[in-house]
């Protein structure tokens, strides 16, 4: 149970009591924090209910659910931002609606219209908002929407009934490093088929990358960037984001792939790259053994916002972009720009803004 105080409020975080106000926001990183809020809607006989906030964050499902079997589970992450006026802002919440339809879709599941999607994030945030970290801090709320298939089946068929849940966490930089430069690997094994469902959000995609994430890890790399898994020739994109890196002639390229995840930060990042910095802004293949026309490069994504890539070790050579420490100049500037439209110190370009 949550206490509200007159300021801040009462809660719990393994076990312990706490204020809000002794949240040190700037030392989050990205870990779950069960805030007091969640939502839920429930599928059954072929439509939602209106769905509900709830405080408990158990989800009491069947033992033969197909998520938990077979995998019939898709999700999305979009962040809450502080503004400067104290207001709170969404960043493109229609487009993680639309993509997870599409996961949905991809996984015989059923469409979660986008008013209940939005009624969903929009009460989650308000219900929790004094867990958005506030303007200037470098934090923000991150919002994990999950479409699961539950109820009694065994064979392989899509799930009778289906749970829409949205949770939420202040969080900090997902790599560790925020917008000082960290190492990746490129990975032996593939996260995705050619036709395969590379291109949803679904947590099978996930699973398959935790033990050459782990590797990673093991040699001190941030994380795995995945080749192409028809020719082994170019690159696709890193475990948990896309990835872009910077020609010296000005040009800004980030893989065009059907089985990659269609970041809606990059499309974001395509168009800041033309309109605000004036580069050219190509989707299009990046070969790996082509690295060295990169004079910076990146991950880019919701939890990776723009993580600067200092250096990529490939299974021959070990590739270094603008410097192992510092972030080159136009990571620097296009972070400047994305973050600084999504906490409402710079204009909206086209209506990517919600307000809560
Ligand atoms: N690629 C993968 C595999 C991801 O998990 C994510 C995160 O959502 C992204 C890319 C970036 O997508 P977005 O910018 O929509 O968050
Ligand atoms: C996101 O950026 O929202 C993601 O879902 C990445 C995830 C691996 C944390």
């Amino acid at each position: 149970m949550t206490i509200r105080k007159t300021s801040g409020i009462l809660w719990k975080i393994k076990g312990v009591v706490m204020m809000t106000q002794a949240i040190d926001w700037k030392s989050l990183g990205f870990e779950y924090i069960k805030t007091p809020y969640r939502f839920l809607a429930k599928w059954k006989d072929g439509q939602w209910n209106e769905g509900k906030l709830t405080e408990d964050n158990v989800l009491h499902i069947s033992e033969a659910s197909a998520a938990l079997h077979y995998g019939q589970q898709c999700f999305e992450g979009l962040k809450a931002y502080g503004r400067k006026d104290g207001g709170i802002n969404l960043f493109r919440p229609d487009e993680n609606s639309k993509r997870l339809n599409r996961s949905a879709e991809r996984l015989r599941m059923p469409e979660v219209p986008e008013a209940l999607f939005m009624k969903a994030v929009k009460s989650v945030v308000q219900a929790n908002r004094d867990f958005v970290p506030p303007y200037g801090t470098g934090a923000t709320l991150y919002i994990r929407p999950l479409l699961i298939g539950v109820g009694d089946t065994i064979g392989v068929k899509p799930a009778p009934e289906f749970i829409f849940t949205v949770f939420c966490m202040p969080v900090g930089p997902y790599f560790k490093g925020g917008l000082t430069p960290t190492n990746f690997i490129v990975s032996d094994y593939d996260r995705a088929a050619p036709k395969g469902t590379g291109a949803a959000k679904v947590g099978g995609n996930y699973a398959a990358s935790m033990l050459p994430g782990e590797e990673a890890h093991k040699h001190n790399f941030s994380d795995c960037i995945y080749l192409d898994p028809e020719t082994h020739t170019k690159i696709e994109e890193v475990g948990s984001a896309n990835f872009f890196g910077i020609t010296k002639d000005n040009e800004f390229i980030t893989p065009k792939s059907p089985s990659i995840l269609p970041s809606i930060t990059k499309y974001s990042l395509l168009y800041l790259a033309e309109h605000a910095l004036g580069l050219k802004a190509i989707e299009g293949d990046v070969y790996v053994n082509e690295l060295d026309h990169f004079v910076e490069a990146g991950a880019c994504g919701t939890a990776a916002v723009i993580s600067p890539i200092g250096a990529i070790q490939t299974k021959d050579a070990f590739h270094v972009f603008y410097s192992e420490t510092e972030v080159g100049p136009v990571t620097k500037s296009l972070y400047e720009n994305l973050t600084g439209i999504q906490c409402g110190d710079l204009p909206d370009p086209d209506s990517w803004i919600v307000d809560v």
